[in-house]
């Protein structure tokens, strides 16, 4: 209770002191003045007094680092001085002379040590004395800051958090600060998880450089975020903000599956076909891929496994595993392989069958496979029969060769084949030729040729109708028997016997040639070549001698000696000779007489 009492009465005192006219002076001045590092300061001191300017001193004093008052400048009535000597000798000026109740301390190209407290002192002859002080606070804007990340792959797997990046952010005043973020969210120190390392460095200028390195434990996800770092800065009275690029980490992850699958070929996969198999994990790391069918292991380097020419030994599982390098985990997949198969096509009972005239046949023919297979028969190149069994009369026209294809409709190419030779036993039967009768030009040669079927193969003999043998020129054996040429010069008319047997019987055939002149063998087709000859030199002499009748006919027209029926009448008008006379004695006559007459133009009339 006393001591309030005690207070109340001492607030008392100082109003009434204040209000009695014995007013001290008072002084007034900014809490904190902010400027851009080499920018002016200005410090503003305001005072009130009861004194005239005459009676008052001024003077500045700065705050050593120290704590200690270090004066700068004093001014009276009489003089303005600058303390020498200081670091801001020659920097500042005062303006004003205080008349006004104010004076202005300007500091020019201000610094960062120029981040003190200053002190405005004003004292009056009879109003005491008083001070003020204010701040200066200096501000530097940082470099643009910068970020690098770390340029080799990151691993999921690294024991404690792997360094991330850094970034850096040069000459700021005050200390600027860094924040990292990934993708939107800013990142804090999380035990084993998040660690960020700062550091400060205090350039010889009195500015500081920042950098911020990360450290982080990183997953798979991360491959696809970004990283980049916040700097927040002051400024003469603002909070400032600025970000750096946004950067990408590699990063490295194991696999945790893989996934083997046949590449080529696409669909079904047969006998002789190049197998292609692939195999691949989900992770980004360096990893032993080995492929397994059966207990063959192949290593691959890119997880390809080239097999060429597969049979059906390569279907079955093939088993894929992947072994990180660094974390020596495995995984493994599989996928299973069928190779289809053809096998050649078996005709049964037999390649070659020997089968009786009118005796049903039965043949089959197969051919193993993996899958449906498709058959067809086919002779001389047109297909006869579908399915894989071939029934059919034995005659000598189902005789022949038969071609048995077995095709896999699921898989193109996939086919193979087999034949059948159905011969047909029975005696010969000579097919009938085009024409039996032929006529040939003497001397010419003429070809004859006989297609005998049956079975065994004939045996062909030639000969003439008086028992001379003719030697076969060609003979062969075809799908039905044997076909079988001789070549006969015509000397005569003849007859050419083509006589086949076997063991069942005999057929003979029997060609007739008749042989006729050259001369009058007209036809070019038949004519040999030596008769052409003679044909052409007996024209080319023909036409001469017409030319040469023609020639001596023209000459005698020309000399008048001659007149034919149409030239008659001028020829006796213009003629007065006694040539006119053989002429009209001669115009009754025929051509020939008249021609006659120019021959033997001398002969007396009666001789004709
Ligand atoms: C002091 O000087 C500065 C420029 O030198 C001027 O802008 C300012 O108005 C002056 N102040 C006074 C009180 O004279
Ligand atoms: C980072 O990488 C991902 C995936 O490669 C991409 O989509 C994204 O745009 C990248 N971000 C940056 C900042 O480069
Ligand atoms: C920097 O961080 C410190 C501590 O969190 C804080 O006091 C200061 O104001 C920050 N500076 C800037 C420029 O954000
Ligand atoms: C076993 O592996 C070898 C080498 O890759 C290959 O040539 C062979 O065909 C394989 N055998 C089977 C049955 O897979
Ligand atoms: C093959 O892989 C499948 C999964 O793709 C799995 O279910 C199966 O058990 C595997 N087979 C063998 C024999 O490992
Ligand atoms: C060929 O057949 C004919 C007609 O049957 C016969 O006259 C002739 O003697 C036979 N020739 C031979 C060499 O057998």
């Amino acid at each position: 209770m006393a001591v309030r009492d005690s207070g109340y009465l001492l607030f008392g005192l100082v109003v009434l002191f204040h209000t009695w006219g014995a007013l001290a002076v008072e002084v007034n001045m900014e809490d904190r003045v902010e400027v851009f590092i080499d920018d002016m300061a200005q410090l503003t001191c305001k005072f009130t007094s009861e004194e005239g300017i005459g009676g008052m001193m001024i003077q500045w004093f700065y705050m050593t680092p120290a704590g200690e008052k270090q004066k700068i400048y004093y001014q009276d009535s009489t003089m303005k001085v600058v303390d020498r000597g200081t670091p801001f000798t020659d920097r500042i000026s005062v303006n004003g002379t205080g008349a006004e109740g104010e004076v202005v301390l300007t500091i020019r190209d201000v610094q960062q040590r120029d981040e003190v407290e200053f002190i405005c002192l004003v004292k009056s002859l009879t109003d005491g004395i008083a001070e003020g002080r204010t701040k200066l606070k200096v501000f530097a804007l940082p470099d643009s800051p910068t970020i690098e990340g770390v340029q080799t792959g990151i691993s999921i797997n690294e024991a404690s958090p792997p360094k991330i990046g850094i970034c850096e952010v040069k000459n700021g005043f005050p200390r600027p600060n860094i924040t990292w973020y990934k993708n939107n969210t800013p990142l804090h120190n999380i035990p084993g998880e998040v660690r960020l390392v700062p550091s400060t460095t205090s350039e010889s200028s009195g500015l500081y450089s920042v950098t911020s390195e990360l450290y982080m434990k990183l997953v798979k996800e991360d491959k696809d975020n970004y990283f980049y770092c916040e700097v927040t800065y002051f400024v003469p009275g603002a909070k400032m903000m600025v970000e750096t690029n946004r950067i990408n980490v590699t990063v490295l992850y194991p696999s945790t599956a893989v996934k083997v699958w046949v590449e080529s070929p696409k669909g079904e996969i047969k006998e002789g076909d190049t197998v292609e198999i692939h195999c691949s994990g989900n992770g980004n790391t360096a990893a032993e891929i080995k492929i397994t069918h059966r207990d063959n292991e192949t290593s691959t380097e890119d997880g390809v496994l080239v097999m060429k020419s597969v049979t059906r030994a390569h279907s079955g599982v093939y088993f894929c595993s992947s072994m990180d390098l660094y974390t020596y985990e495995e995984v493994s997949g599989n996928t299973t392989v069928f190779v289809n198969f053809l096998d050649d096509a078996v005709v049964e009972p037999e390649r070659i069958m020997e089968v009786a005239q009118g005796e049903e046949v039965k043949a089959t023919c197969n051919a193993l496979s993996s899958l449906q297979t498709h058959t067809t028969w086919l002779k001389n190149g047109k297909e006869v029969s579908k399915g894989h069994i071939l029934t059919l009369e034995a005659t000598f026209d189902t005789a022949g060769t038969y071609v048995c294809v077995v095709s896999v409709p699921e898989i193109e190419g996939m086919t193979t084949s087999e034949t059948l030779r159905i011969n047909v036993q029975g005696p010969p039967e000579i097919l009938e030729p085009v024409s039996t009768e032929i006529e040939e030009s003497f001397d010419s040669t003429v070809d004859l040729s006989c297609d005998v079927r049956g079975f065994p193969a004939p045996t062909i003999v030639w000969s003439t109708s008086d028992g001379k043998i003719l030697p076969t020129t060609s003979q062969e054996e075809t799908d039905e028997g044997v076909h079988s040429v001789v070549s006969v010069r015509v000397t005569s008319d003849m007859i050419a016997f083509c006589n086949a047997s076997n063991v069942y019987g005999t057929d003979a055939m029997a060609f007739s040639i008749k042989a006729i002149k050259a001369d009058t063998a007209i036809p070019a087709k038949t004519v040999p070549k030596e008769g052409k000859g003679v044909i052409i030199a007996v024209i080319i002499i023909c036409i001469l001698l017409l030319a040469v009748l023609g020639s001596v006919l023209y000459f005698l027209y020309k000399k008048g000696k001659i007149c034919g029926r149409s030239g008659k009448q001028d020829l006796t008008k213009e003629k007065s000779n006694k040539d006119n006379i053989v002429v009209e004695m001669k115009s009754d006559n025929t051509e020939e007489a008249v021609l006659l007459g120019v021959n033997g133009e001398k002969l007396p009339p009666s001789d004709q």
